[in-house]
């Protein structure tokens, strides 16, 4: 290959939430390990800004000092979509990157996409083509319109390809890279925090998970914003617990909905064992070692995959398909009884082993960084 270097400015990468760091880490890293490097930026919208769901995460993936960081913090859709854009546009003045490259599908993904393009300039966007078909879920409408306006699209799937294609995009714009979430996934295993310690940390004896343990996550506004249907949620969690113990790991919007609504009754603490959002290490380590997890996470459902821990998903629908066709996923919706009947078969050994999909190998993000290089010195679109 050759070494010649780029005319064009930085890489400015974005992060914003949770699940965008484990998915930029190795990017960064894929980049200045390229020959010649690919210089980057790092910008942080400050959409997440707790030390439990941003700086532990920055640790514990060695992500660098955001170069930028925008501190927009928590609104309504439409203020944090608009603070992330008006302040955006000074940076992207300031910093004349050679082109804005967005992961995921959070509202930072979208505001700093739309900032970008009108500006004209390029927009990569990793994790493209995933969809739900679900356009009540915000991440679908932020994933969609990203896609439509980004310049250079990398999939994980080859579905993703598929729709994307389907919605008019050309394919030259599409490359199949594989999933930079597994190969964080994957450089990360060894380093995972022994389950005992975060137990302990969390102040839970750990002899409580001697015969196994599940874990919960639960998130999605769908899941926990309504009284009704998040006590219903934690009634048959209660009753699998019964059987395994569960670790539950709250983000703050449901630790605030439990309170509020005044469910905390449904937890029996020798049981049901809550606590604080995780780093990242300490979840690595309580999926790993797992029987099982219950969850509505995106990132959960594919790192379960990789792992090889049956997963039962509490939505309807997913936009990530491979990992319900070849994966460990089950989709179990919100129907009590279906969550009942899922956690039982897994409970009887007869939980999904799945395989690993195709490209999920730990290098997705070194194809990136030299399918970027080529792009970018070929003058991009
Ligand atoms: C966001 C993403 C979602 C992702 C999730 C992971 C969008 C549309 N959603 O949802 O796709 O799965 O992150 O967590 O971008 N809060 C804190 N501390 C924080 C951040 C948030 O307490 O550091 C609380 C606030 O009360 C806030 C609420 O969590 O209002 C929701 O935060 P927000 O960033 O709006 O969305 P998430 O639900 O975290």
């Amino acid at each position: 290959m050759t070494t010649r270097e780029l005319s064009a400015g930085p890489v400015m990468c974005v992060v914003g939430a949770r699940p965008n760091f484990m998915k930029m880490a190795p990017i960064l890293r894929a980049l200045a390990a390229h020959r010649p490097p690919l210089p980057a930026l790092l910008l942080h919208t400050g959409q997440h800004y707790d030390a439990a769901m941003s700086d532990q995460l920055f640790a514990d993936l060695r992500l660098p000092r955001p170069d930028i960081n925008l501190e927009v913090g928590s609104a309504s859709h439409a203020v944090q979509t608009a603070e992330v854009m008006k302040r955006f546009e000074p940076a992207l003045d300031e910093h004349k990157p050679g082109c804005v490259l967005v992961v995921g599908d959070v509202n930072s993904t979208l505001a700093c996409t739309l900032v970008a393009v009108k500006k004209n300039v390029p927009v990569v966007h990793v994790e493209a083509g995933l969809r739900s078909y679900d356009r009540k879920m915000p991440e679908e409408i932020n994933r969609v319109l990203t896609d439509q306006v980004a310049d250079r699209l990398y999939t994980t799937e080859r579905s993703a390809t598929d729709n994307l294609v389907r919605e008019g995009i050309a394919e030259s714009r599409v490359c199949f890279a594989g999933n930079v979430m597994i190969d964080s996934l994957l450089s990360n295993r060894a380093q995972a925090r022994p389950v005992a310690d975060t137990l302990r940390d969390g102040g839970h004896d750990p002899a409580l998970l001697q015969q196994g343990w599940g874990v919960v996550t639960l998130h999605r506004p769908s899941n926990v914003d309504d009284a009704q249907t998040l006590g219903r949620l934690l009634g048959v969690l209660g009753e699998v617990a019964r059987r395994l113990p569960l670790v539950f790991a709250l983000h703050p919007r449901t630790r605030a909905n439990i309170e509020r609504f005044g469910l905390g009754a449904l937890i029996d603490p020798q049981r049901m064992l809550l606590l604080p959002p995780q780093g990242y290490l300490e979840m690595l380590g309580l999926m790993a070692g797992a029987t099982m997890v219950l969850t509505d996470s995106g990132g959960l459902q594919e790192e379960t995959t990789a792992l090889g821990v049956p997963c039962l998903t509490l939505r309807d629908n997913t936009e990530r398909p491979i990992t319900v066709e070849q994966g460990t996923n089950t989709m179990v919706g919100r129907d009590v009884q279906a969550i009942r009947e899922a956690a039982a078969e897994i409970l009887a050994g007869r939980g999904k082993r799945g395989r690993v999909p195709e490209l999920w190998d730990g290098h997705a993000a070194e194809r990136i960084a030299a399918d970027l290089y080529q792009w970018l010195r070929a003058g991009a679109p």
